[in-house]
């Protein structure tokens, strides 16, 4: 896809971090955006944002985990701008916790987030954009997609399904000379609040108790925090992130690799299981 402005992008999770990075980047080239969020009050910040660019923009309600919410959301952008070019299913959290202390109900609201978010957002959009002559979609997976670290045993199946669905999907359409294209970033470390925000996200026991004691103290000092606290010092800005989608979008790439140094150690993990079918570490 060449032409980006006047197009229409949707954007999950698209108010803050990595989601509002792509969002500056496709208003730096004048497209119509739709923001989509759980966060109602850091999207208004955002499309204040863009209304002061004179850029059009419109924000939409949406839990990713939720089909009929995404189908509204498809509704309301072609209510809205009669057409759809490019999608990034965005939306994303993470609970750093052993597998084997995983609770079921976390297990299922992460995949449902990151996984299942991104195979609604498929089904729904891609007949939309392949009514246009061009389109895009992007999803975001991470490093975690590509090699499995300790501790993250769901975020890590859920973000292994979104690079293998979009490398299917890249596949399919080329097979079919479709106009659409497909691309699937990985980002290893980007200064984001993704660790606070999945804390605050985290569903409750039915009775009512949040099941994260580990991960919330007292003195506000949780997980999130720390990991936040990596990330503002070896993170990249989530905004060069989204000029690396659009750089990819405009160049056909598949892969949107924000450390690509880091893909040596997936290099070692087919080695070794090459040689002596050992499991590297991650
Ligand atoms: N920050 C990193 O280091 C990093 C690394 C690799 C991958 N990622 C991925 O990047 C994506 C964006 O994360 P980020 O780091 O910008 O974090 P972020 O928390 O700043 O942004 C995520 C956004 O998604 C929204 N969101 C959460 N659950 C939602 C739901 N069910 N429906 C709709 N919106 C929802 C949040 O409100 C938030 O605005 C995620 O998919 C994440 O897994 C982030």
């Amino acid at each position: 896809m060449k032409n980006f402005e006047s197009r229409v992008a949707v954007i999950t999770g698209g108010a803050s971090g990595i989601g509002l990075g792509m969002a500056r980047a496709f208003a730096k080239r004048q497209m119509k955006l739709v923001i989509a969020d759980l966060d109602q009050d850091a999207m208004s910040a955002a499309a204040a944002e863009f209304r002061g660019m004179n850029i059009d923009v419109v924000t939409k309600l949406c839990d990713v985990s939720r089909l009929e919410d995404v189908e509204a959301l498809a509704d309301y952008t072609m209510e809205t701008y009669g057409a759809v070019h490019v999608l990034c299913n965005n939306a994303g959290v993470g609970i750093p916790t052993p597998t084997h202390k995983m609770k079921l109900q976390d297990w299922k609201w992460i995949i449902d987030v990151d996984l299942w978010g991104p195979i609604y957002g498929v089904q729904t959009f891609l007949p939309l954009i392949e009514q246009q002559e061009e389109g895009h979609i992007n999803s975001t997976s991470s490093m975690a997609g590509l090699i499995a670290g300790r501790k993250m045993g769901a975020y890590n199946v859920a973000k292994h399904g979104v690079v293998a669905l979009m490398a299917t999907l890249e596949r399919e359409l080329r097979a079919k000379k479709s106009a659409v294209t497909a691309s699937v970033l990985c980002p290893g470390p980007i200064k984001t609040n993704i660790s606070s925000h999945s804390v605050e996200y985290r569903p409750e026991n039915p009775d009512g108790t949040v099941q994260t004691p580990k991960h919330k103290s007292v003195k506000g000092q949780n997980t999130g925090d720390r990991m936040e606290a990596v990330m503002a010092e070896i993170g990249l800005d989530p905004d060069e992130v989204g000029e690396m989608v659009i750089d990819a979008i405009a160049r056909d790439k598949f892969w949107v690799l924000t450390h690509p140094r880091w893909t040596k150690a997936i290099g070692n993990m087919l080695e070794s299981m090459r040689a002596d079918q050992s499991l590297t570490k991650a």
